[in-house]
């Protein structure tokens, strides 16, 4: 039995994305879709389905156990874990066909070992901290770096990156100077005899605005569920966000002067509003920080929220031309009060948002407003 509070993921509007970024591409670059964190919180496995169907070729993952969750459910393409993996875990990377990213020799050499033992190669991707300041390793040290992957045996150095700190930025100041120093790494690996075959640098913001950081695969994020990366607000590129938030009307009642509504009584009715009760809260990742400042929408009219959101349910005040009933629908999360719109409330950006709903909450697929699997909370 689903809850009528729901997130509705358009896979539709996953694969338009796709198509969509692919017009900024050229012709060849490999398209690597980062469904990390749960797919942005839209669900890894459908929405790295999804993403396949519309033609990307790999797919990111930011830990082994995201790695793992792909191949268990069948997906075969390659699959690159873009963060820090304990060297601990090489037997896994191996044995599950993962590309890892290495920038200590610790993990390096353990990653060979395993793949000696288990007799089969390892490919890695050697991350390049231009500026990002997370791991990687310099480019000043890059040459001994490259020099001790060189020598590990079942080895493959397939891949050389770095990320952008600062790609959606107006001022293209930063990023111009991470890439300046990601071609120096190039350079000292090439003149080592070091020619990785997939050099890559952009996420979303730098798919978008910097066609010289393509080289030869863009991992690109956000931009797949359809929101626009950075600080920038325009962007020209038509995208469509994937997920939406929805719930129904539990209960509306018309207040008395002096009633309050929720925990610690922070509103009070001067009488006559209609209050309705919508069964979401702060579990499901409308956060409490929405209490008396955040909205709901009631057929295509933005809803103030009143009181405190609680963990479970939230009140929100029904204008006086807006109809409403018990078992309407209210969009939460969608038009009217999107992820950028929750994002500026919250003081956060729209990646945090979609990653903040909750577990508890069904993810609900669609296809042509069809609806094509449920993920029910564990
Ligand atoms: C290493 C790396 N590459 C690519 C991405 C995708 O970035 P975006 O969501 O901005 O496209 C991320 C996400 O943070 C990342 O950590």
């Amino acid at each position: 039995m689903l809850r009528p509070s729901r997130a509705l993921i358009d896979l539709d509007a996953i694969v338009h994305n796709i198509r969509e970024i692919r017009r900024y591409l050229r012709p060849g670059t490999i398209f690597m879709a980062v469904v990390k964190a749960n797919g942005y919180g839209h669900g890894a496995i459908p929405v790295a389905r999804a993403a396949l169907d519309a033609g990307a070729e790999w797919l990111g993952v930011a830990t082994v156990e995201e790695g793992i969750q792909l191949r268990r459910a069948g997906l075969t393409a390659p699959v690159l874990v873009m963060g820090p993996i304990l060297p601990t875990q090489a037997d896994l990377v191996v044995a599950y066909d993962l590309r890892a990213a290495v920038f200590e020799p610790e993990l390096a050499q353990a990653l060979s070992a395993a793949a000696r033992r288990l007799g089969r190669p390892v490919r890695v991707h050697l991350k390049v901290d231009t500026g990002m300041g997370r791991i990687g390793v310099r480019p000043d040290d890059i040459t001994a770096f490259g020099r001790i992957l060189m020598d590990l045996p079942r080895l493959e150095v397939e891949g050389v990156f770095t990320h952008l700190a600062k790609a959606g930025d107006p001022d293209p100041t930063y990023t111009h100077e991470q890439l300046s120093r990601f071609e120096t790494a190039l350079a000292s690996l090439e003149s080592i005899g070091l020619k990785p075959r997939y050099r890559h640098a952009a996420n979303s913001a730098a798919i978008l605005s910097h066609p010289e950081a393509h080289y030869d695969l863009v991992r690109a994020g956000i931009a797949i569920y359809g929101l626009v990366p950075g600080c920038r607000q325009s962007w020209p590129v038509n995208l469509r966000p994937a997920m939406r938030v929805v719930s129904r009307i539990a209960y509306i009642k018309t207040m008395r002067p002096e009633e309050c509504v929720s925990y610690e009584a922070t509103w009070t009715a001067k009488g006559g509003e209609r209050i309705a009760t919508i069964p979401i809260g702060y579990a499901d990742g409308f956060r409490r920080l929405f209490s008396n400042r955040g909205f709901m929408v009631v057929g295509g009219k933005p809803c103030p929220v009143v009181g405190q959101v609680c963990m479970d349910q939230t009140m929100i005040q029904i204008p006086p031309d807006v109809p409403a009933t018990v078992g309407d629908e209210v969009v939460v999360l969608g038009p009217g009060f999107t992820a950028d719109d929750w994002a500026r409330v919250l003081g956060t950006i729209s990646y945090e948002v979609v990653c903040l709903i909750g577990r508890r909450l069904p993810r609900v697929y669609l296809r042509e407003g069809k609806i094509v699997e449920v993920a029910e909370p564990d």
